[in-house]
């Protein structure tokens, strides 16, 4: 690909470009075996700069990152999240925690403002499976021991996160994790009301509006409605994990938007960054944050709300509503579902289905091992991309809102090519005519 950072990436981190076999080597050496075999997988590819939607390589390689798990919505390296980070970086990154700090303040009230209704208390953490655990906690002070998750449900790896990301390849190693947690299908409203009716007033249930490690998974129409009821009904609290969906990725603010739901908690992560810094939050009804709003050494870490990591939150909540992103992830989101649609009918035996809302997209395949051998094409052509953490075959695509037409194109074309080699090598004779243009 010869087209080059939507803005331009800075002077490279390093003085000099790494030597990649080197850095390969200390992986091995000191970041672990299996990464560094995964790496090597890949190419060997050491990434040193990004900007916007590319990420450049050592020796000049530029990727379209359409995965980052999530995080970039904004893209890499958002002018205005950097400058507002570089400004807070010369004059206070970190407090000292006795005195107040603006930044924290501005970040959480900026939050507020583009919540859901209600959801005016900010709890600052520094990544999603810490947004899970507060969450957790919260619940248990509120007297609530009961959680309830969906099956292929994530919402981090930390231990009690772990307990409620129902994936056993993640769990097992760590047992016994917290007691009191069940799993019910997503999608499952009836299930969900067993159980919460079984210990009435005792339950906390945490859900994502759309699960993303889960393999794209859209729930029912209603859904989300109808859980709400049946926490209302059962006296549950209703925690939204919106670390991948929140801040636009959908297409709405909010995955929740979607049916007009108010939780009794949200979680919020990825994008809050603004591809720039790492920070995360729970968002809370007032009633319910009582015991950490009265306390603040109740739940507390060192790092958490640091001056530096709420001026990139500040600037990124700023950066989307200022800049239209919601509907243009919305409008990008519709055309790239339709174009990836097309792409995978022309393969109708290698994909089982294309699934997705806003911009996060989703490529079921049909058998087991396409969906590596896809990536390494992807790869091969200049796109990164994602597979799902608690499904095998789905690759995921969760692009920046803010992509050129160019880009997009760029997208599509190298989706094409790696769809076909791919296809070929598996033995699929010839592409569906009717689609292929
Ligand atoms: C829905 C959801 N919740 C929680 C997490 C955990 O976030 P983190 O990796 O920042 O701990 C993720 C990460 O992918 C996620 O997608």
């Amino acid at each position: 690909m010869t087209a080059g950072p939507t803005w331009a990436a800075g002077p490279a981190p390093v003085a000099t470009a790494p030597d990649c076999t080197a850095v390969l080597e200390r992986y091995r050496r000191h970041l672990g075996t299996g990464r560094a075999a995964l790496a090597a997988m890949l190419g060997g590819v050491v990434e040193v700069e990004s900007g916007g939607a590319w990420v450049v390589a050592a020796g000049g390689h530029r990727y379209l990152d359409f995965g980052g798990y999530g995080v970039f919505i904004l893209g890499h390296r958002h002018p205005k999240v950097v400058a507002a980070v570089r400004r807070q970086l010369d004059a206070h990154p970190l407090a000292t925690r006795v005195f107040l700090e603006p930044v924290a303040a501005l970040a959480a009230e900026a939050l507020a403002e583009v919540a859901p209704p209600g959801l005016d208390q900010v709890h600052f953490v520094n990544s999603g499976a810490e947004a899970t655990e507060a969450a957790i906690k919260l619940a248990r002070a509120n007297g609530r021991r009961t959680l309830v998750s969906a099956v292929a449900g994530f919402h981090g790896k930390t231990t009690g996160a772990l307990t409620l990301t129902a994936n056993g390849l993640y769990q097992r190693p760590f047992e016994p994790l917290l007691p009191g947690v069940q799993h019910v299908p997503y999608g499952d409203v009836e299930a969900l009301r067993a159980v919460l009716a079984a210990r009435p007033g005792d339950g906390c249930v945490v859900l994502e509006p759309v699960q993303g490690e889960g393999g794209v998974v859209l729930p029912p129409p209603g859904y989300l409605t109808a859980v709400a009821q049946a926490c209302r009904e059962l006296g549950a609290l209703l925690v939204v994990d919106e670390i991948q969906t929140g801040l636009g990725r959908l297409g709405t603010w909010w995955g929740v938007d979607a049916e007009g739901v108010v939780p009794d908690m949200m979680l919020v992560g990825k994008g809050l960054s603004g591809g720039v810094v790492p920070v995360a939050a729970v968002l809370s009804r007032a009633e319910v944050y009582e015991p950490f709003g009265r306390d603040p050494f109740l739940h507390s870490s060192t790092f958490a709300g640091s001056p530096l990591a709420c001026a990139a939150a500040l600037a990124a909540v700023h950066a989307i509503r200022d800049e239209n992103v919601v509907p243009r992830a919305a409008a990008l989101g519709a055309e790239l579902l339709d174009r990836v649609r097309t792409e995978c009918e022309r393969w109708p035996g290698m994909v089982a289905e294309v699934r997705g809302r806003g911009l996060l997209i989703g490529i079921e395949f049909a058998g087991d091992g396409v969906l590596g051998e896809v990536v390494l094409e992807l790869v091969d052509r200049g796109v990164l991309v994602n597979h799902s953490l608690n499904a095998a075959r789905v690759l995921r695509l969760t692009p920046p809102a803010l992509l050129t037409q160019a880009e997009v194109e760029m997208f599509t074309v190298a989706l094409r090519a790696a769809l076909e080699a791919v296809a070929l090598a598996q033995g699929f004779r010839e592409p569906v005519a009717a689609a292929a243009s």
